[in-house]
This record gives C-alpha cells, sequence and structure tokens, in this order.
C-alpha cells in the first residue's frame, strides 16, 4: 500500500495495543513513526492523538495511518474532521479489508479496550494488504471531499 512510514497513534487507553501493534509491525518489515503516547499510565486525549497523526498525513510524509484509543471512536471522530482523512472503526478483519477497497480508507483505527491483540493483527494485516478497488467506488469517495 505504501512505502512511506505507517504513522501510529494513540491514547492511554490504547497504549498496550499499540505497543503490540509497533512490533508486529517491525516483524513485517514496515517502517513506522510513532507519534505517542509514549506511556499508559499517563491519561492524555485522544482528539491530540488523532490531530497529530491527520497533520502528519496531510504533510505527505505519510500515506497510512493506525490510531488506537479505548473504543477507537473518539480517536476516529477526531481524525475525521481533518480534510484527506478517511479513518475507519474496524472490529474484524473483512471491516478493514472493504474499508480499503471500497473507500479508500487511509486510517484504521481500533479500540484498544475492546479488541484482541490476534484480531487486531489481523485487521491491520487485512488493511495493508488492500488496494482501493476504483471503478464505482472513486465517485463515491470523491464525494466525501
Ligand atoms: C479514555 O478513557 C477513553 O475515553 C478514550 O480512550 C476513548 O475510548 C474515547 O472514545
Amino acid at each position: 500500500m505504501t512505502a512511506k512510514p505507517i504513522a501510529v497513534a494513540s491514547d492511554h487507553a490504547g497504549f498496550a495495543l499499540k505497543q503490540v501493534l509497533l512490533g508486529h509491525l517491525a516483524d513485517l518489515g514496515h517502517k513506522v513513526t510513532d507519534l505517542g503516547t509514549h506511556n499508559g499510565e499517563e491519561s492524555v486525549d485522544y482528539p491530540d492523538f488523532g490531530k497529530a497523526l491527520a497533520e502528519a498525513i496531510n504533510r505527505g510524509d505519510h500515506d497510512t495511518g493506525l490510531l488506537i484509543c479505548g473504543t477507537g471512536i473518539g480517536i476516529s471522530i477526531a481524525a475525521n474532521r481533518h480534510p484527506g482523512i478517511r479513518a475507519a472503526l474496524c472490529h474484524d478483519s473483512t471491516s478493514a479489508k472493504l474499508a480499503r477497497e471500497h473507500n479508500d480508507a487511509n486510517v484504521l483505527v481500533l479500540g484498544g479496550r475492546l479488541i484482541g491483540t490476534e484480531v487486531a493483527k489481523d485487521c491491520l494485516g487485512a488493511f495493508l494488504g488492500t488496494d482501493f478497488g476504483h471503478g464505482r467506488h472513486v465517485r463515491r469517495v470523491e464525494k466525501l471531499g
């Protein structure tokens, strides 16, 4: 999907899963940029991390992102407020695959308090391994602005 590093960020509630997935991405040979948070003890605000990741993508130095908060809901709302960001909250690999194929999602969002690590890895693999389907989906994605 991309040769650029994958931007990764979470709040404190997503920190533990972020660390697991950073290791998984490294095992798969992906370059990553870890935008924080850098510990799970200090309570932080998920909009700050959604914004930081959205800005990293909109600067052009990253094409793809991974965001995690407790449910994934708050941080996806935050990211999707930024033009050019299509952040998809997924709980299974089929959703992650279709988010790429139909929606050209550029950010995968996971709920660290809701999803197991193996399912999270499956979601990430499906997301990174699927290309946009183009065709009829192009017009619809363009209408997202
Ligand atoms: C943090 O307690 C929690 O509210 C946050 O991680 C997220 O679930 C919000 O949507």
